[in-house]
């Protein structure tokens, strides 16, 4: 059995999807592994580290492959010494990349797409949009605080008082909650909101303000799955007319909020921005998959009504070290847990495997993608 870790290619990509830590684990398995020269270069891990923990480092590390391991899903030309059949195991981008599963379709590999793991107890520490939602969340915080020419905290000084600052946090899934809990750390009054009535009391549970429709019902308790939906037109009337009267008086806006399947939400217009205060920072997390602030673009800080609006393509890979060093274990997690001593490899079950398979025997398999 031996597992490939590919140098990544995609613009802006720092992770790795293993570390010297998910190497040695592999091996201890009874894998070997090889490790592209140079993969984890930008996430500060030396090929003498992923040496040290015993891969073999290589230049073409896919060559003989039966499972090979990428943050985001590999170029099928980078794949073509990889063994018959071999996994793919990564955030594969299902719909967004549905070419490129048709050619891993078209070269009999097994593609499985990390970010279909289903949301239940026992694929907690598998779960790749959990572990990079949750620093995605932080970096949020701490760029927005980088941005905002104020301080966080209130300051009683000689010289007088620095007032704190007001943070609010829209779409309390796990990218929010970390939001909150960041801003909080570092001294801001936070409020949030939400959609789903289940994270008022997780608001309240960290400290902040809940800010929620009162007049039209939301989502009862989690949702399905855990998941917003596209809310009424009526419940979207309601929540501008309440962030309207309570964004002009913050400092900090942090937008996580996101529909599967769906473009984000649209939370806050144009005009919103004109009402808040000159010099504040709203930094929207949703901004690759379409933004939830009027304006926003991926990777620039663009200026509107005195206001600074921020968001960047793959936030994560604004801590390459921590986010590749929490993905490594995701996939180690996932893979050791199906390990099957006298196959010597992975054995899938239904319920995971049937969530994340995309292709298998030269077909598209998912019903995600065939439904
Ligand atoms: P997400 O990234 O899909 O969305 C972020 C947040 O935006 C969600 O809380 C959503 O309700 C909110 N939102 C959507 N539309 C909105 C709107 N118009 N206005 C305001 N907020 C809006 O969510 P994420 O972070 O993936 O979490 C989803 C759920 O999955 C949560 O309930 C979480 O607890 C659960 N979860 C379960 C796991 C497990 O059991 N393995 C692992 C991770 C999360």
């Amino acid at each position: 059995m031996r597992i490939a870790v590919l140098k990544e290619t995609a613009s802006g990509e720092t992770r790795v999807a293993a570390s010297p830590e998910t190497v040695k684990r592999f091996i201890a398995l009874g894998a070997s592994v090889a490790v592209q020269a140079g993969a984890g270069l930008s996430a500060a891990i030396s090929d003498e580290e992923y040496a040290a923990a015993g891969a073999e480092v290589v230049g073409d590390a896919a060559k003989g492959a039966d499972i090979v391991l990428g943050v985001q899903g590999p170029d099928p030309k980078a794949l073509k010494g990889a063994n018959a059949g071999a996994w793919i195991v990564a955030g594969l981008d299902p719909f967004g990349q549905r070419a490129r599963v048709d050619e891993y379709a078209k070269a009999g590999f097994e593609a499985l797409a990390m970010e279909f793991m289903p949301r239940i107890t026992r694929a907690q520490s598998m779960d790749i949009l959990s572990s990079q939602s949750n620093l995605a969340g932080y970096k949020a915080v701490i760029e927005a605080a980088n941005a905002y020419g104020r301080a966080f905290p209130m300051m009683m000084t000689a010289a007088g008082t620095v007032s704190a600052a007001k943070a609010f946090v829209m779409g309390v899934g796990v990218a929010g909650l970390q939001a909150i809990a960041t801003a909080r750390r570092l001294g801001a009054q936070v409020s949030a909101t939400d959609v789903r009535s289940a994270t008022k009391e997780q608001i309240q549970s960290l400290g902040a303000k809940p800010i929620f429709v009162e007049s039209v019902k939301g989502i009862e308790g989690e949702g399905a799955g855990g998941y917003a939906t596209e809310m009424s037109a009526e419940y979207q009337k309601a929540q501008a007319e309440l962030v309207s009267s309570h964004i002009a008086k913050q400092d900090i806006v942090i937008t996580t909020a996101l529909i599967p399947g769906r473009a984000a939400p649209r939370l806050i217009s144009d005009a919103q921005i004109a009402s808040m205060k000159p010099g504040s920072v709203i930094f929207d997390l949703a901004v690759a998959q379409g933004g939830n602030v009027e304006g926003s673009k991926p990777d620039e800080t663009v200026v509107k009504h005195g206001v600074k609006i921020i968001g960047f393509s793959n936030t994560p890979a604004h801590l390459a070290a921590d986010a590749s060093a929490l993905f490594a274990r995701n996939l180690y997690n996932f893979l050791s847990a199906f390990w099957d001593k006298d196959a010597g490899r992975p054995v899938l079950d239904e319920e995971i495997g049937d969530a994340i398979r995309l292709t298998k025997d030269g077909k598209v398999v998912n019903e995600r993608l065939l439904g």
